[in-house]
């Protein structure tokens, strides 16, 4: 029997490497098993990711709530969102949607500031005649379109108009 120099026979050096290399053989197929498992666990989640809604699949897998005592801490300035839309006062709507017409007199419109040609208008009452102009009129002078033809005022602005109109 020859000596491996490390007191081993050789014989009995083969025996421990071949051990050694099962042992590495049993370490891969141990370490194979848990990571197909592991695998396979991750397609199956995928596999469920895929069957839901497109808004679940590109959600974010968390997230960061506001720590609500640090943001009161830090934010000290409140932002106030200014108004979408402020009303116009009577005399703004009227230059914007009634002057082209009650100003100049076309197509028969009553002239602001003619008494007279408001006379028998204002008989109707204040009511019907913001009633008229929001919703259109039409007599023998002519046609009042309704709203002046302007459908953006709201009902409000047209009857600050009216008031304008009348005074
Ligand atoms: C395109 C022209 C035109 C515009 C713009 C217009 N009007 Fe007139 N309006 C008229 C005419 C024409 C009459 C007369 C209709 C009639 O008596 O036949 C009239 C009549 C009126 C009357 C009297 C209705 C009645 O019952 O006698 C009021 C009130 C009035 N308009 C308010 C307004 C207001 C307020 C606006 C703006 C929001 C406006 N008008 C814009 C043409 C216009």
């Amino acid at each position: 029997m020859s000596d491996t120099g490390l007191g081993f026979s050789n014989k009995k050096f083969i025996a421990l490497i071949v051990v050694f290399a099962c042992c590495i053989l049993l370490f891969e197929f141990v370490g194979d098993l848990g990571g197909g498992l592991i695998k396979n666990q991750a397609v199956d989640t995928t596999s469920k990711h895929n069957n839901s809604r497109l808004e679940d699949r590109i959600s974010p897998v968390f997230t960061l709530k506001k720590n609500q005592q640090q943001t009161s801490e830090i934010v000290t300035t409140k932002i106030v969102p200014a108004p979408l839309a402020t009303v116009m006062n009577g005399e703004e709507a009227y230059n914007s949607a009634c002057f082209i017409c009650h100003t100049t007199g076309a197509g028969g419109a009553p002239f602001i500031g003619v008494p007279i040609a408001w006379e028998a208008r204002m008989e109707q009452g204040t009511e019907t005649l913001m009633k008229h102009a929001i919703e259109g009129y039409r007599s023998d002078s002519g046609i009042m379109p309704a709203k002046g033809g302007r459908l953006d005022l709201s009902d409000q602005e047209v009857k600050n108009a009216v008031v304008y109109l009348l005074q």
